[in-house]
């Protein structure tokens, strides 16, 4: 029997990336996947290679009427929700101060910390009554450590779901709940086209592949119901903010061997 056989699954951010591989990565294990993003055809395309039952539920998480509506599918059509990965985010070409604006920090805000809190209030009720659920929140390295790379409302935003996740712990477990929070560094997916500076092919070749974070989202996936994980980062070998400081310290750019 594969692991997770009878398990309703809900995956933000599942047309492209981390959501892709982690929704992939699931079904291979036989869960049943609702899909969610707010384009339409990444959702169907992830879909097309999912060979357990799938449901593409498309709405946008920064609005909360569109969140409760997707839970309200989930409870009476499937049931249940037994795993909740909430994962849809995004980010900014003008995210540092000299040229952010207020339109800008409200999407930062809204598309990863507001996000983030609606999917969790919408799943927490389903799950409180089956006395079980997992949340799986991707929040970023940026939720932990602040640096310039990726935008003071980025990192605000995702420090916030590091919070939050850590919050549900404290109030959820007597239910039964788990929340697991984890905090990629540089993986290889279209979030990068949004960077300020583009990012080349032998630096993108080093990062993580959206494939590294689903084994991790589904390992956490299958815990036994006794465990939960955190808070678990995860990073490429070759992180680049480690190279150029080790550049400052030797005056000169480090050489791979
Ligand atoms: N790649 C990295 O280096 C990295 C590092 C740390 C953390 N992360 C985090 O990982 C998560 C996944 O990103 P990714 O790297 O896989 O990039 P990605 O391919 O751009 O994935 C983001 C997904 O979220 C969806 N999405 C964005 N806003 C949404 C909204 N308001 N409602 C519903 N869906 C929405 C997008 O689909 P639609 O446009 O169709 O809605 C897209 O499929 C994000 O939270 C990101 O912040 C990424």
């Amino acid at each position: 029997m594969k692991r997770l056989e009878g398990k309703v699954v809900w995956i933000t951010g599942a047309g492209t990336g981390i959501g892709e591989a982690a929704a992939l990565a699931l079904a291979a294990e036989g869960a049943t996947i609702v899909l969610t993003g707010r384009r339409r055809e990444p959702l169907e395309a992830v879909a097309s290679r999912i060979a357990t039952p799938s449901h593409i539920q498309t709405g946008d998480m920064t609005v909360s009427v569109e969140v409760e509506a997707i839970a309200a599918f989930i409870k009476t059509k499937l049931g249940r929700l037994d795993i909740l990965v909430a994962n849809a985010g995004l980010n900014i070409p003008d995210r540092d101060w000299s040229n952010l604006t207020a339109a800008g920090a409200d999407a930062l805000i809204e598309g990863n910390l507001s996000s983030a809190f609606y999917c969790a209030i919408a799943a927490l009720p389903i799950m409180r009554a089956q006395h079980d659920g997992v949340l799986i929140h991707t929040a970023s390295v940026a939720g932990r450590f602040i640096s310039g790379l990726s935008g003071a409302g980025y990192t605000a935003a995702k420090h916030g779901v590091v919070a939050m996740s850590h919050s549900i712990n404290m109030q959820e477990c007597i239910h039964g709940i788990r929340s697991s929070v984890v905090l990629p560094g540089e993986v290889e997916t279209p979030i990068l086209d949004k960077r300020p500076v583009p990012v080349g092919a032998e630096d993108r070749a080093r990062m993580l592949r959206a494939g590294d974070v689903a084994d991790l989202i589904l390992y956490i996936a299958c815990l036994p119901p006794s465990v939960v994980l955190n808070e678990v980062m995860i990073a490429p070998t070759w992180n680049r903010g480690y190279v150029g400081a080790l550049a400052r310290t030797l005056d000169r750019k480090p050489v791979a061997t």
